[in-house]
């Protein structure tokens, strides 16, 4: 068995982030969950044999929260991996006036790797291969001026994956880094709606692959030596054009580090 790794999941208690959580567990890493429902969250922890921070990342006050438990909770992280995210049927603000999954998939990792940089020595950054279609507008996108039921989840993960080299380039002195997977087409919760579109959603569900599928491509990169890297589940791909445009990378970079008064 490899050196036990203290690892910290996003969105652990169910879904992609839960099987992650509960395969690192086997491979004997000491792993701590994050979730927002204290109920849901210590009954996840129980079954996985994980350790539980309470923490929502919803809006900047509760993130900075959530920051702070887990750096209580875990003062060295080897791994951190960014999961929790959400696939929004409608326009919805968070209390900082944030479309609601720009700021969860986007701006709340964005805001723990500033602030646990100095206890961190990997990020896992759980991405979605829908980022090719995502079209980021640094002028609309983040209060959802350009909302789109199915394209604004692409684009929370195509603002979020551009942050990759960046954060690579930022921590690669300091020997830290950060690789990025898209997990697969899973069926989990994700984007659960009601509506026409929703039941066709839970009726093309049935043909997915359970979230435990994810497990071990996601659980490889936790141990794994590189950084700026993105894997398809267990290959390495290079990215495509939408994730390589350095100048609006680091318009949003810029955009966040200020609303997020981080440097
Ligand atoms: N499923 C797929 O086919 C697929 C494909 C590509 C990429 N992904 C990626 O895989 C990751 C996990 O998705 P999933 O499919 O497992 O989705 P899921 O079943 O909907 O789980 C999402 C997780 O994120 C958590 N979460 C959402 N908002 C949160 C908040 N404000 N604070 C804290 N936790 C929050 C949820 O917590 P609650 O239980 O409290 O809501 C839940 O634990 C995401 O990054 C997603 O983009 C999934």
């Amino acid at each position: 068995m490899g050196e036990s790794l203290r690892v910290v999941v996003t969105g652990g208690n169910r879904g992609i982030g839960r099987a992650v959580a509960a395969e690192a567990v086997r491979r004997g890493h000491r792993v701590t969950i994050l979730a927002r429902r204290p109920d849901e969250g210590s009954a996840a922890a129980r079954e996985i044999g994980a350790r539980l921070v309470v923490g929502d990342l919803s809006c900047v006050r509760t993130a900075w929260h959530a920051a702070g438990e887990i750096a209580a909770t875990v003062p060295a992280i080897d791994v951190l991996v960014h999961n929790a995210a959400l696939w929004p049927s409608r326009r919805v603000l968070n209390e900082d006036g944030f479309e609601q999954a720009f700021f969860t998939n986007h701006l709340a990792p964005f805001l723990l790797n500033h602030l646990l940089e100095d206890r961190l020595r990997r990020v896992v950054q759980v991405s979605a291969g829908l980022y090719v279609t995502g079209k980021v507008d640094p002028a609309r996108t983040p209060t959802g001026e350009d909302f789109h039921p199915v394209k604004t989840y692409a684009t929370t993960k195509l603002a979020n994956l551009l942050m990759l080299p960046l954060f690579a380039e930022r921590w690669r002195e300091a020997g830290v880094t950060i690789d990025a997977v898209h997990p697969g087409v899973l069926r989990t919760g994700l984007g659960d709606r009601g509506g026409a579109l929703g039941l066709v959603l839970k009726l093309v569900k049935r043909t997915w692959k359970p979230a435990e599928h994810a497990a071990p491509p996601v659980a490889d990169l936790l141990a794994a030596r590189g950084t700026g890297r993105y894997f398809e589940e267990s290959e390495q791909v290079p990215l495509r054009p939408p994730a390589l445009d350095a100048t609006l990378a680091r318009r949003l970079w810029n955009d966040a580090a200020q609303a997020l008064d981080v440097a």
